[in-house]
């Protein structure tokens, strides 16, 4: 799953026998990629919109893991544009019931972090950092050159997810402030990995930084999405089926 077209639309292109499947207004993309069965979907994006399109995976498709792919804005001061996070855990930055319950945490599940798949995560995170060992031949000297992306890194740890698109220094430096452990911030995560909770499927995320969540950020949010999200999103989901 990924939030928007410029982050998957490589991999669609790559599914050699997919059939389109419209549900709720989105189209599953059934098919086979690396000889395993995947269901390819755009969620849109926002924590709501991946949700439904979480559930339809479940119910509908019945598939046994989600794997969420896309970019994201980097947090933690080493996690620079063109870096690949895997995340350990997901938090929804912006759910808060107090005092009913703990800031953060999802009502009645006991739960503000939820933790993603332990396997998938450290397959993806191989496959990443064999990725990132030589940039140029993911994307070619031009875009690492234009991106300046010459010595990316693989973190891992905590993602957080919110219905906002973090475009403002002050914002990100109140993220950082009340969650100083959160490596990076994007819009569905934390609610894929909630809705498989509920299901007991396994999650797993992996997001390559587009910008910072600073002043910046929607203009590099743009440039990279139309330019590298993509690439990497197709590698990343390729290694780890091939695996
Ligand atoms: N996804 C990519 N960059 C982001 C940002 N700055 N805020 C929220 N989601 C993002």
């Amino acid at each position: 799953m990924a939030a928007m077209q410029e982050e998957l639309g490589a991999l669609l292109a790559v599914m050699p026998d997919e059939r389109r499947v419209r549900v709720a207004g989105r189209d599953f993309w059934v098919g086979h990629l690396q000889g395993q069965s995947v269901v390819a979907v755009l969620s849109r994006i926002g924590k709501v919109a991946a949700a439904t399109t979480a559930a339809v995976l479940l119910e509908r498709f019945g598939v046994r893991a989600i794997v969420f792919t896309g970019v994201a804005g980097g947090l933690a001061p080493g996690v620079r544009v063109g870096d690949v996070v895997v995340a350990s855990r997901l938090l929804q930055h912006d759910l808060d019931a107090s005092p009913i319950f703990p800031r953060y945490e999802v009502p009645l599940t006991g739960h503000a972090r939820f933790a993603t798949d332990t396997a998938i995560s450290d397959s993806l995170a191989a496959v990443a950092e064999g990725l990132l060992r030589d940039p140029v031949a993911l994307l070619g000297q031009q875009v690492v050159d234009d991106f300046g992306l010459h010595a990316p890194r693989l973190h891992r740890g905590l993602v957080v997810s919110g219905d906002r698109f973090i475009a403002r220094a002050a914002d990100s430096e109140a993220l950082r402030h009340d969650l100083p452990d959160a490596l990076a911030c994007e819009m569905e995560g934390a609610a894929v990995a909630q809705v498989c909770h509920d299901f007991r499927v396994p999650f797993a995320a992996v997001r390559t930084i587009s910008d910072r969540a600073d002043d910046q950020a929607h203009t590099d949010f743009l440039r990279f999405v139309s330019a590298v999200a993509s690439r990497y999103s197709l590698a990343l989901m390729e290694g780890w089926l091939a695996g």
